[in-house]
Parts: C-alpha cells; sequence; structure tokens
C-alpha cells in the first residue's frame, strides 16, 4: 500500500498559510493555489518515465532524455480542482484534461456525480486527480471510483488540505492510488469542514461566497 506522502517544502507550507487567511482576496487566493498545485505536482511527477532521443544542438547530434509513454492526464475534481489545473499544466503543458462533477449536498455532506468526461485511452496514461480540499474524503472517493471505472489503472490524487477523516477514508476506499498532500489539518467541524482550514474552496477561488 503507497503511503501518503505529505509535502514538506518550505514554499508550499508558506503558500498554504497564505491561502488560508481570511484576508487573502479571490485573485491572490487563485494565484497561490496555482502555485502551491505547480510545487505538488512537482514532487508527484518526480518519477515520470523517459526515454532516449535523437536530437541535434547547435553543436552535433547527441542521444537525451524526453517524457516517454501516453501524455498524463489532469482531472480536477468540479469546481475547485479546476484552480489547480493550471499549476500542473504549467509543468506539462500538453497534458490532457478530465473533468468531474462533483458537489456536497449540505445537509447529508455527501458527494453527488453531475459529470465526467475523460480524455481517451485514459486506461494507458497517468492521471492525476486534484482537489484543493479532502474533508470527509467522499469527493476523492467517487472521482476515482468513476475514473477507474471508466478504466483508470495508473491514478495520483493531490489535495492541498485534507482532514485526517478523509485520508483514512480515502486510502481504506482505495489502497492503491498513491495520495499526496499539501498538509493535514486537526479536524472536520460539524458541517464537515476542515478545521483549521481555508473556508470554502470553490467559493474562494470563484468569489461565490
Ligand atoms: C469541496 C471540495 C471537494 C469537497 C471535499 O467541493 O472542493 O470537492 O468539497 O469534501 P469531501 O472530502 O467531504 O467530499 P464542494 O462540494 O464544496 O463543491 P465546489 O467545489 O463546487 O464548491
Ligand atoms: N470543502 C471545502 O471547500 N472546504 C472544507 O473545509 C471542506 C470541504
Amino acid at each position: 500500500m503507497p503511503e501518503v506522502v505529505y509535502m514538506q517544502h518550505p514554499l508550499i507550507k508558506h503558500k498554504i498559510t497564505m491561502l488560508r487567511q481570511e484576508s487573502t482576496g479571490t485573485s491572490e487566493f487563485r494565484k497561490l493555489v496555482e502555485e502551491i498545485a505547480m510545487l505538488m505536482g512537482y514532487e508527484a511527477l518526480a518519477d515520470l518515465p523517459l526515454r532516449d532521443a535523437e536530437i541535434r544542438t547547435p553543436i552535433e547530434d547527441t542521444i537525451q532524455p524526453v517524457l516517454d509513454g501516453k501524455k498524463p492526464a489532469v482531472v480536477p475534481i468540479l469546481r475547485a480542482g479546476l484552480g489547480m489545473v493550471g499549476g500542473i499544466l504549467a509543468l506539462i503543458p500538453n497534458a490532457k484534461v478530465g473533468h468531474i462533477g462533483m458537489y456536497r449536498d449540505e445537509e447529508t455532506h455527501k458527494p453527488h456525480p453531475y459529470y465526467c468526461k475523460l480524455p481517451p485511452f485514459i486506461e494507458d496514461r497517468l492521471v492525476l486527480v486534484v482537489d484543493p480540499m479532502l474533508a470527509t474524503g467522499g469527493s476523492m472517493i467517487d472521482a476515482v471510483a468513476e475514473i477507474k471505472k471508466q478504466g483508470g489503472r495508473h491514478i495520483r490524487c493531490m489535495c492541498i488540505v485534507a482532514a485526517p477523516d478523509g485520508v483514512e477514508a480515502f486510502t481504506k476506499a482505495h489502497p492503491d492510488v498513491q495520495l499526496y498532500v499539501g498538509v493535514l489539518d486537526r479536524c472536520l467541524n460539524d458541517r464537515c469542514y476542515i478545521c483549521p482550514g481555508l473556508g470554502d474552496a470553490g467559493d474562494r477561488i470563484f468569489g461565490t461566497k
């Protein structure tokens, strides 16, 4: 079973603290989410496969490494996951992008799927599922289940802030999927919001509060 990877880089820690602050406005929040996603993506993609390619420099012919295999797919969970896509595309500009629509019922806190469109040949791609928040874990658990149902086999998940309940539920539901977490918070409150957390990530990214 893959161990959950918790980010240790000081830049990620600092930017997450800025993200948490109530005084951080929409444009700064969006920028931070994208930057954190890029820094986390750098770690989560550190073992991408390479192959040798023949190229020509201005000096001579040479054999050098390039990325191998089908282009990875980044799959944000709507809405808030959309805020992380730009950060991953900054690393892999030609990655494919899928979308999974999921919202949490405000009363039951259970996820409800409303959209799913994945790139073709999903079974041959590294799939990076992104969502800033892992609270109960329900949304990420169902999103990964849907990707597996459609054939996805090489799946990794990235969230910026996680609650212990969400990490436990996710690793139990998908012990084969590597989870990358920016920071592990204390607990969930009675509305299943992460504490201390950062509030409603979707509302803060899109200014819909
Ligand atoms: C938030 C967040 C996750 C989910 C996490 O989305 O972006 O998708 O809640 O909670 P869970 O781990 O308990 O499932 P939300 O449902 O608020 O939708 P939104 O992104 O459209 O605001
Ligand atoms: N979704 C959010 O956006 N924030 C939380 O704290 C929990 C779920």
